[in-house]
């Protein structure tokens, strides 16, 4: 059953440019979902009609606007990339839970790898409106997949990161973690799997408290056809309704599958 803060609608697109090298931000009036979206929330996207919904992470909330920050991987975000102003897209949401912020936390590290940019910045600020001091740690392949800084909140302190140093730092965001987890008092991450299995295997969380967010296939996005089942501490979960945000030490690492 859907819940009452749960829309399924058509809504107008604003505005669909490339952003990065094949990374799309596209704008919404969708005000029903924005008004009820949380960080760290997803939506199941109608990518044409022959096709499944994709979920998506809500990149970022402006009033009764929403937007969506996508890369083009297969037909499905490639029909999303040729939507034009105007065009109506079906969309079901905010899903799932979301991340919670520590009372206590006033330095937060955030941990980008690659498209999981996406979900993070909503959170960053309104991180950033209460006043906390928000460092983020931003991974790419390459400069041209790094999100430009005119996209990024007012007051966050980036460090980017790429594997072939045409940007900032040379090496794998995993090599650079341990430098700025000291001063933090939170850590928000959100990245492939290898990512969270390299964190995981060479324990650079050090005991921080962290909340990741998890990106795996989904169906129908509403707790129904338990395809996005994982395995945690506490026993299989679906990604779609119990998550996708999860504390770090929850899910079993070495079970999760890459998509
Ligand atoms: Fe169907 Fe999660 S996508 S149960």
């Amino acid at each position: 059953m859907i819940s009452n803060m749960v829309s399924h609608n058509s809504y107008p697109v604003i505005s669909n440019k490339e952003v990065m090298s094949g990374v799309y931000l596209m704008w919404l009036e969708a005000s029903e979902i924005a008004a009820a979206a949380k960080p760290g929330q997803f939506i199941m996207v109608s990518c044409n009609s022959n096709l499944l919904c994709r979920p998506i992470s809500i990149h970022w909330v402006d009033n009764n606007r929403l937007a969506i920050l996508y890369a083009k991987t297969g037909n499905g975000t490639k029909w999303l990339s040729e939507q034009v102003s105007n065009s109506h897209i079906d969309i079901l949401g905010p899903l799932g839970n979301g991340y919670t912020l520590l009372p206590y936390a006033k330095n937060i590290l955030f941990i980008a790898g690659g498209m999981g940019i996406a979900p993070l910045l909503f959170l960053a600020e309104t991180v950033i409106q209460q006043g906390k001091d928000v460092t983020m740690l931003i991974g790419a392949q390459k400069a041209s997949l790094v999100l430009p800084d005119k996209l990024l909140p007012v007051g966050i302190e980036p460090v980017i990161i790429t594997d072939d140093g045409s940007m900032g730092k040379k090496g794998r965001i995993t090599d650079f973690m341990s430098e700025y987890l000291d001063t933090a008092d939170q850590v928000f991450a959100c990245g492939p799997a290898p990512m969270y299995r390299t964190m995981y295997k060479n324990n650079l969380l050090k005991n921080k408290p962290c909340q990741v967010s998890l990106e795996v296939r989904m169906a129908c996005g509403m707790g129904v056809c338990y395809g996005c089942t994982i395995k945690t501490r506490q026993g299989l979960k679906q990604v779609c309704h119990d998550g996708p945000v999860y504390n770090f030490d929850e899910v079993l690492w070495d079970e999760l599958i890459d998509i």
